[in-house]
Order: C-alpha cells, then sequence, then structure tokens
C-alpha cells in the first residue's frame, strides 16, 4: 500500500515536471542568487502532497518547499519535488523527483523519477534496487585511480578543511574524472546503477539524498557521512560508492593523499 502510494506520487510529481519542462514558468529566488525555485516545484510538491495526504492522512511529511508537516506518525515521506532545478530551469534533461520513506527513523523505501529521461528508480529496504523494472547493482571497479566520479557543490561556497574544491583538486590532479550533474538524486542513483563508481558531495538536505542512498545501499553499494560514519540524512556529507573503492576515496576526502 505504500509502496503503491509512493509510486502514484513520484508519477504525480514527474508529470507536473515534464508538463513544464521546457515550457514557460515563474522563477524565484531563495536566499543566495542561484538558489532557485520555480512554478514547477511547487506544483510538483502540491500534485505529490494530495496523493500522499489522500491515501495517508496522518503521516508526516519532510518536503523542501514547504518544510515539516507535523504528524504523530511513525512514519515519514521525505520529498523533493525537483532535484536538479537548476537543469530543471534551464532544459538540461537532468532533473527529478525524488521521495524517501521513513518508518521509525529507517528509510524503508525509495523512489526517484526523471520523466525527461524516463528513468524510474525505486529502492525497497531488503528488497534491492531496479531502473524501470529492472534489478540494479554497483559497480566492481576497485581502483579509485581508474573510476569514474561524480560530485555536487553547495549553493554558497563551503570554504573549510578538505572542501569542495579541494578534495576536487586532489582527484583531478590525478587525472580522475570527476562529474558533476547538478542533482544529488540522479547521482545516487547512477552510482546504484553502475553508471559511476562513487559519489560525494560535502552539504545535502535530507531530501536530496533520503531515496537516494537506500538506492545505493539496496544496489550493493556502501554509504558513509564524509570520516566514514554510518550515513543519516540528517546531517551534510555524503560518500555513496560501490563498496570497493570506499575506503581509498575516504581516505582522499579526510585529507590523506592519492
Ligand atoms: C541541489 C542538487 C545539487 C546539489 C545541491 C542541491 P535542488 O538540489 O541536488 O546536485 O549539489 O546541493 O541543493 O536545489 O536542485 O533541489
Ligand atoms: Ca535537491
Ligand atoms: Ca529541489
Amino acid at each position: 500500500m505504500i509502496k503503491n502510494t509512493l509510486l502514484k506520487a513520484v508519477e504525480a510529481g514527474g508529470k507536473e515536471l515534464k508538463h513544464f519542462f521546457n515550457g514557460s514558468f515563474t522563477i524565484a529566488s531563495k536566499g543566495s542568487l542561484n538558489d532557485l525555485v520555480t512554478e514547477a516545484d511547487h506544483a510538483a510538491e502540491k500534485a505529490i502532497f494530495k496523493v500522499i495526504q489522500e491515501a495517508f492522512p496522518s503521516h508526516f511529511i519532510l518536503s523542501e518547499e514547504t518544510g515539516e508537516i507535523k504528524q504523530d506518525s511513525k512514519i515519514k515521506w521525505i520529498i523533493d519535488p525537483i532535484d536538479g532545478t537548476i537543469n530543471f530551469a534551464n532544459g538540461i534533461p537532468i532533473c527529478c523527483v525524488s521521495i524517501g520513506v521513513e518508518d521509525e527513523g529507517k528509510m524503508i523505501l525509495g523512489a526517484v523519477y526523471n520523466p525527461i529521461m524516463n528513468e524510474m528508480f525505486i529502492a525497497e529496504r531488503g528488497k534491492g534496487a531496479t531502473l524501470n523494472g529492472n534489478k540494479i547493482s554497483v559497480s566492481d571497479k576497485d581502483n579509485l585511480l581508474s573510476s569514474c566520479l561524480v560530485t555536487g557543490f553547495p549553493y554558497q561556497y563551503l570554504d573549510s578543511e578538505n572542501g569542495p574544491l579541494q578534495i576536487f583538486e586532489k582527484l583531478i590532479r590525478k587525472a580522475i574524472p570527476v562529474r558533476r550533474l547538478g542533482s544529488a538524486a540522479i547521482d545516487l542513483c547512477w552510482t546504484a546503477a553502475g553508471r559511476f563508481d562513487g559519489f560525494y558531495e560535502h552539504k545535502l538536505q535530507a531530501w536530496d539524498s533520503a531515496a537516494g542512498f537506500l538506492m545505493v545501499e539496496e544496489a550493493g553499494g556502501k554509504v558513509t557521512d564524509l570520516k566514514g560514519n554510518p550515513y543519516s540524512p540528517y546531517q551534510p556529507g555524503i560518500i555513496a560508492t560501490n563498496g570497493k573503492i570506499h575506503d581509498q576515496l575516504l581516505h582522499v576526502i579526510t585529507g590523506g593523499n592519492l
């Protein structure tokens, strides 16, 4: 029942995303200049809420544009109505709807839907991860130096030790390909599907990673924070890999040399 509602909800959000993609929509800035929200983000969020609230009016919701709709429920829906909004606003087809479902603090389901590329990723705790119904698994690359990585950068630059640019520089100086797609949820799903060997990012919100981190785990990968501790989507840093290059990437991110 929850899984059905999850699928209906991502599809409803995806329909709005697709409807507005390459069309006209209003754009507003939230705080910093390039941190945007469009009419489509609001429309997608509204459509997703409608599906969830009709089926489960008493469930807790955390969603990027609305914040928390607190309820005394062990189930919590964690929603990013459009992940990759800047891509979306520029007509770049790397954007998606991302929804994770938590049961008593444990992520049990995740769905990430990119309606432009027609890719639906679903993860179910203990049951694996799929892309358009086909099982996916992480890559088996075991050498960081020959890996293909992906990362993202925060809207406001983080000037810290071992910050985004320092890590990026170390990897790039070794000629390791590091992509920057602009959607953390898609970065995680593409890592789950073996297109990337690893993903890291310094500052995400729970809605960016809720569904995607479960996708990587269920596809056989490993997800930790930037220090190698068990991952929680309620803290900012993430390293998600195929498992085999995890310690090598962790070593670089914690200040080690390649
Ligand atoms: C952003 C994307 C991006 C990541 C940013 C996120 P949004 O989400 O996931 O890849 O680097 O940190 O905020 O704003 O497009 O929903
Ligand atoms: Ca996001
Ligand atoms: Ca968003």
